[in-house]
C-alpha cells in the first residue's frame, strides 16, 4: 500500500493543472499523486479535434501537454519526477472507499489519501448505448483521448478522399468535420436539430456556419436523424452507408461521432452527493464528503453570478481554473485561512479553418446579432449580444482579436444595463463604451 497527503484521480486538463497549481504552493517531494488511465501525461485536450488533425505539421505530444496552453510549465514525464509528484499512467482506479480514504488501481495497487481530487472528466455517449443497429461496426470513431485521435488520424491517412460521415452537430462535429474536410474527404454532417451548435448558437448564428461549411464542399443534413448502420453483405464489420431515420441510405466509408458526453461519475456513486449529472460541490469544489474535492467536467458548482445556481461546465478554461481554485482552497486551510468562492465568468470557444469564435456568459433571453451579413459578404467580425431583464449577459464574437475578445468578457462580466436593443447592433463600439 502507498499513501500520499494527496492524491487526483485523473490525469488529464485538470489533473495537469492541479500539479501546476500544487507547485506553487512549495509541494514536498512524494506529497501528491495523480492517477490516470491514459498513457501519456496530462496534455491540452482541445488540440485533438484541431491542431491534430491538420494536414501538415499536426500537434502532436509532447508540444502540447498541459500547461502550455494556460502559459505555465510543458508538462512532461521528466517534470512530475523533478517536482517529486508520482504520475501513475496506464493505471486506472476501479474502487474507492471514501470512508476508509482508500483507492484500488487496476493494478492491485491499495492507495491511500489525505485529500482526494476527482478529475476523471467526461466519457463519450456511444451509439451503442441507444442499441443503434449496426453501432459495433468497425470504422466508427470517437474523440475524447489521444488514442483515439490517433486512430482517426490513421484512418484519414488510410482512406484518402474518402466518404466520411460525422454523426452530431455539436463542438466535435464542428470541429472534426472540418479537420476532415482540410485533409480532403468528403464529409456530410448529420444532426437531428434544426441547425448547427444548438447548445449555443441561435438559429440565425449557425447559419453563418453552415453556409461557410458548405462552401467548403461539407454538405450539412439538418434535422436528420441517423437510424442504423449497414454493413456490407459479406464482409461483416465493414460500414457501407448510413440510414437515415427517413429511409435515405448515405453512403460512408467510415464514420466520426460526437454526440455528446456523460461525466465520469462511476466509481463514486452511492457515495458522493450528485447534482446536474456530476457531483455537488461547493464554491472551493468541496464535494460532500471531508477532504473529497471534485473538478473540470464532473463538478456541479455554483455559480455566483446566477445567485448560486448548479452548473456543470464541459470546457477547458473551468477545468484550468476549478482544479486551481480547488488547491487554492485546499492550501489556504491548512493555513487556517480561507480564500473566496469560485466566481465563475463561462467562457466557450472554438476554431474551425480559419474561423474563430468565443462567447462569454449566459445564452438566456432575447439575442441581438450584429455585423453578420457584412461578415457573410466581406469576412470579418460579427457578433451577438444575449438579453435578459434588460441586462447584457451574454457575448458571442466571432474572429475578434484578444484586444476585442477581452471586451466581450468584460461586457458578459459587467451585464450592463439597456434600455433599447438597438445600441447592441453597434457591436464592439457599445462593448468599448462599457
Ligand atoms: P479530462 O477528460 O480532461 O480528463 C479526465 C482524465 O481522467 C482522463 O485522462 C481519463 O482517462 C482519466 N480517468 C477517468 N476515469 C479514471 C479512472 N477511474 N482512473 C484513472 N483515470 C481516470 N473545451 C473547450 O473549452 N475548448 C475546446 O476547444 C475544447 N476542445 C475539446 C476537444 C475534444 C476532442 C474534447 C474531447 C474536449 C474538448 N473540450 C474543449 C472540453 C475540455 O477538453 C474538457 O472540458 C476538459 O478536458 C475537462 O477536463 P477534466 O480534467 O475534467 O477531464
Ligand atoms: P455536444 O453536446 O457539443 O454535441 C452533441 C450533438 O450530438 C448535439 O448537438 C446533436 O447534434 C447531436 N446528437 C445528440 N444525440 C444524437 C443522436 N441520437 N443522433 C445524432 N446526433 C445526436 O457534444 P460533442 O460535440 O460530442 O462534444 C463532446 C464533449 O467535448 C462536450 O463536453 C464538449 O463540450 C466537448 N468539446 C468541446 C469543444 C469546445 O469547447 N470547443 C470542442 C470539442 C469537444
Amino acid at each position: 500500500m502507498s499513501s500520499f497527503k494527496y492524491v487526483i484521480v485523473g490525469g488529464g486538463v485538470a489533473g495537469g493543472y492541479g500539479a501546476w497549481e500544487f507547485t506553487k504552493h512549495g509541494l514536498q517531494p512524494g506529497e501528491l499523486a495523480i492517477i490516470s488511465k491514459e498513457k501519456v501525461a496530462p496534455y491540452e485536450r482541445p488540440a485533438l479535434s484541431k491542431g491534430y488533425l491538420f494536414p501538415e505539421n499536426p500537434a502532436r505530444l509532447p508540444g502540447f501537454h498541459t500547461c502550455v496552453g494556460g502559459g505555465g510549465p510543458k508538462g512532461l514525464p521528466e517534470w512530475y519526477k523533478e517536482n517529486g509528484i508520482e504520475l501513475k499512467l496506464d493505471t486506472e482506479v476501479v474502487k474507492a472507499d471514501l470512508k476508509s480514504k482508500t483507492l484500488t488501481t487496476d493494478k492491485g495497487e491499495t492507495i491511500k489519501y489525505e485529500k482526494l481530487i476527482i478529475a476523471t472528466g467526461a466519457g463519450v455517449i456511444n451509439l451503442k448505448d441507444f442499441k443503434m443497429p449496426g453501432a459495433d461496426a468497425d470504422g466508427i470513431y470517437y474523440i475524447r483521448e489521444e488514442e483515439d485521435a490517433a486512430k482517426l488520424y490513421e484512418a484519414m491517412q488510410k482512406h484518402k478522399g474518402a466518404k466520411v460521415i460525422v454523426v452530431g452537430g455539436g463542438y466535435i462535429g464542428c470541429e472534426v468535420g472540418a479537420g476532415l474536410s482540410l485533409n480532403g474527404l468528403d464529409v456530410t454532417i448529420v444532426y437531428p436539430e434544426p441547425h448547427l451548435m444548438p447548445r449555443l448558437f441561435t438559429p440565425e448564428i449557425a447559419s453563418f456556419y453552415e453556409g461557410y461549411y458548405e462552401a467548403k464542399g461539407i454538405k450539412v443534413f439538418r434535422g436528420r436523424l441517423a437510424a442504423a448502420i449497414v454493413q456490407h453483405d459479406g464482409q461483416p464489420n465493414k460500414i457501407q452507408c448510413v440510414r437515415m431515420k427517413d429511409g435515405e441510405e448515405l453512403p460512408a466509408d467510415f464514420l466520426v461521432v460526437g454526440i455528446g458526453a456523460r461525466p465520469r461519475v462511476g466509481l463514486f456513486e452511492g457515495q458522493l452527493e450528485m447534482a446536474k449529472g456530476g457531483f455537488k460541490v461547493d464554491g472551493n469544489f468541496k464535494t460532500s464528503e471531508p477532504d473529497v474535492y471534485a473538478v473540470g467536467d464532473v463538478a456541479a458548482f455554483p455559480l455566483k453570478m446566477k445567485d448560486g445556481e448548479l452548473t456543470r461546465v464541459e470546457h477547458v478554461d473551468n477545468a484550468r481554473k476549478s482544479v486551481m481554485q480547488a488547491v487554492q482552497a485546499i492550501k489556504a486551510e491548512e493555513k487556517g485561512e480561507s480564500i473566496p468562492e469560485y466566481d465563475y465568468l463561462p467562457y466557450f470557444y472554438s476554431r474551425v479553418f480559419k474561423l474563430s469564435w468565443v462567447f462569454y456568459g449566459e445564452n438566456v433571453g432575447d439575442v441581438v446579432v450584429w455585423g453578420r451579413e457584412e461578415a457573410i459578404k466581406e469576412g470579418g467580425k460579427f457578433g451577438a449580444y444575449w438579453v435578459n431583464d434588460k441586462k447584457v449577459v451574454g457575448a458571442f464574437l466571432e474572429s475578434g482579436t484578444p484586444d476585442d475578445n477581452k471586451l466581450m468578457s468584460e461586457v458578459a462580466r459587467k451585464r450592463p444595463s439597456v434600455e433599447s436593443q438597438e445600441e447592441l447592433k453597434s457591436g464592439l463600439a457599445f462593448a468599448a463604451k462599457i
